[in-house]
This record gives C-alpha cells, sequence and structure tokens, in this order.
C-alpha cells in the first residue's frame, strides 16, 4: 500500500474532481458537478466540458487540500484519471497532474476510470476484499468484472451497445424528462407499475453475460412516438416497467455470475448504482444466496476522485521525468480496464 496521502483528480466526464485518499481513509473528497451546464443540450457537450473543467480544476484541488488540512508537499503522490473518457476533459485532469507533480516533485499515478468505479467498495466503511463480482453501471459504461486482485478484474460481460445509465437517460427523454434522466426516472416509476408494460428483457448474445438495451429503448419509442394523449398514470407504469427491464438483468446476471464462480460477495459501482430498485433487486437476490452485497455511499458510486485515489493503489508508480509521457487516452483498453 502506498504510505501517505494521495491526491487524486478525476475529469473524464463531468464532473470536476478531486481527492485525497490515505489507505482505506478518504481524507476529503471535492466533486464540482456541471449537469446543470450541460442540462439545456439533454446530455454532455464535450467542448463545454472541457472548457469547464479548465477553469475549475485548480480550484478543486485546493478544496480537497484544504480540507484534509494538508499541502501539496504532504501527498505521497498524485494520481489522475487517465482514460477511458472524453479526450478533452480528460486532458485537463492529466495535464494538471503532471504540472503538480512537477511543482510538487512528487511521482504520478495514472489510472482506468473503470478500475477506479470497481476500487470504490475497496475504501472504507466498505473495506471490501477480493474475491467477488462487480457490477459498474454508469452513463457510459456496464460491465461485470471477477476480481480476484483488484489491480486485474476479468471482464465477465459488457453492453453491446447503450450503456444502463444511458438506455436510463433515453428512456427518461422520452417520457418527457430532464437530463440526466435515471433519478427523475426513478421518481417517476415510484408511482408506478412495474409490471403494467412487458419490455424485451435487456439481454445480450455474445456471451451469457452481456447486455443489450438498444431493444428495450426501442420499444418505449414506439409505445409513446406520435402521442400526445398519455395520462400521467400511464407515464408513472411506462417508467416503471422500463427501469424494471433495464435494472432486472443487472441484478439477474451480477448475482448468477458470483454463484457461478463462488464467490462470497457481489458489488455495485457506477451512478445507476443509486438505483433504489436495482439495489432492492440485488439484495433480495443476494440474500437468498448468502451472498454479501457492497455498496458504496451514493457519491462514491457517482464520478468522484476518490475512487481514483482507491484504484492508484494498485497501479504503478511513474517517476520523473517518465510521466511526462504519459498521454490521456479516449477509449478502454483491448481487456476492457487497464491494470
Ligand atoms: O457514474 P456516473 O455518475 O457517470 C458516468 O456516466 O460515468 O453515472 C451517471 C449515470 C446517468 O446515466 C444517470 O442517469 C445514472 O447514472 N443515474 C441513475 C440514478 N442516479 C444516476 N440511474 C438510475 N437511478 C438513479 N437514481
Ligand atoms: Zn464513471
Amino acid at each position: 500500500m502506498i504510505d501517505g496521502p494521495v491526491l487524486a483528480i478525476e475529469t473524464s466526464c463531468d464532473e470536476t474532481a478531486a481527492a485525497v485518499v490515505e489507505g482505506r481513509v478518504i481524507r476529503s473528497s471535492v466533486v464540482a458537478s456541471q449537469a446543470e451546464l450541460h442540462a439545456p443540450y439533454g446530455g454532455v457537450v464535450p467542448e463545454v466540458a472541457a472548457r469547464h473543467h479548465l477553469g475549475t480544476v485548480n480550484a478543486v484541488v485546493d478544496r480537497a487540500l484544504d480540507e484534509a488540512g494538508l499541502g501539496l508537499g504532504d501527498v505521497r503522490c498524485i494520481a489522475v484519471t487517465q482514460r477511458p473518457g472524453l479526450i478533452g476533459a480528460l486532458l485537463v485532469g492529466v495535464a494538471t497532474a503532471k504540472a503538480l507533480a512537477y511543482a510538487a516533485g512528487k511521482p504520478l499515478i495514472c489510472v482506468d476510470h473503470l478500475l477506479g468505479h470497481v476500487c470504490a467498495a475497496w475504501l472504507e466503511p466498505v473495506a471490501l476484499d477480493p474475491p467477488f463480482v462487480s457490477l459498474i453501471a454508469s452513463g457510459g459504461h456496464t460491465r461485470l468484472d471477477l476480481v480476484e486482485d483488484w489491480a486485474t478484474p476479468r471482464t465477465l460481460g459488457q453492453t453491446i451497445d447503450d450503456a444502463a445509465g444511458e438506455a436510463l437517460d433515453k428512456g427518461a427523454r422520452l417520457l418527457g424528462l430532464g437530463y440526466p434522466g435515471g433519478p427523475a426516472l426513478e421518481r417517476l416509476a415510484a408511482g408506478g407499475d412495474r409490471a403494467a408494460h412487458d419490455f424485451p428483457v435487456a439481454l445480450g448474445g455474445r456471451s451469457a453475460r452481456d447486455f443489450s438495451f438498444a431493444g428495450v429503448k426501442t420499444s418505449l419509442l414506439y409505445r409513446v412516438r406520435g402521442r400526445d394523449d398519455v395520462s400521467d398514470a400511464e407515464r408513472a407504469d411506462l417508467a416503471a416497467s422500463y427501469q424494471e427491464a433495464v435494472v432486472r438483468p443487472l441484478a439477474e446476471r451480477l448475482v448468477d455470475a458470483a454463484v457461478e464462480h463462488g464467490v462470497p460477495a457481489v458489488a455495485l459501482g457506477g451512478g445507476v448504482a443509486a438505483n433504489g430498485r436495482l439495489r432492492e433487486l440485488v439484495t433480495d437476490l443476494a440474500d437468498r444466496r448468502g451472498l454479501r452485497v457492497a455498496v458504496p455511499d451514493r457519491a462514491l458510486c457517482t464520478d468522484n476522485a476518490a475512487m481514483i485515489g482507491a484504484a492508484a493503489q494498485f497501479a504503478t508508480i511513474i517517476a520523473w521525468p517518465d510521466y511526462l509521457a504519459m498521454d490521456a487516452m479516449p477509449t478502454a483498453p483491448p481487456g476492457g480496464i487497464a491494470a
């Protein structure tokens, strides 16, 4: 384990985040969300995101250090999200981290954003240890991994089209809800009947553990397109049934995979892990199989830098001047998650 505080920076999408993590303890975690800025466009505008990170990142880093009661000189190393994400947004974080590392004479650690989501469960108070099966479901990713050691999660399956969060956001938009749609859809669904509509179940084709959400989304589109007579009650029923069709396969495949691989626990991460119905289903199915359910706090499930500080513990420390050659990368590596 890294013997000292790690300053972590995350700018891969629309949250500017910095945190100080020491061992499994979060000493500070600051997240400046740009969600309101992108809301009028119904999704994240990459150029807007990058420019906003540029204006915000230094203040967010200063605040994370202040809240931890530390100066830059007190940290052991700087960690930053290197991939995958919006390239302009990532570049702001990587350039900032390199500059801070150089200024303070500290080494740099480049972290995979998805390993960050997985490692959120390593932090206190969840403090999970392998082996377990992890489900990461966010606006950009949906994947199942077998985690036998933190550094190298093994891909069991992933979405072959939309991410689960993306499907929820698009569904919300079809039902006239704002962006980000996931939370709004959950609120509307609370007043509806999840058995009212029979949506195609979102399972993929290539592997028994892959997911597909394109069919569910199209099915909702056909039900509401061109109609101005959808009552509030029908909208709530559609929301509940649609949400069920997206989250139930996530829960079932997660628990099935844990049983198949003989591991004692499952973990949830990514923004969709905030969904109450998903948590309820996973808890219910896992209880019946005697599995532990590890769900970090909501603030640790959505994008944040504390999870990047956690993943840094399992990534390579890069000394001066080698880290100058490190670059931001928009895509995931062939294996899905970079060690
Ligand atoms: O991990 P995240 O903050 O950002 C990335 O995409 O990396 O995840 C955002 C996604 C969005 O699609 C949002 O609609 C979804 O997580 N989300 C939810 C809930 N809260 C956030 N989906 C369903 N129910 C929620 N309560
Ligand atoms: Zn994320």
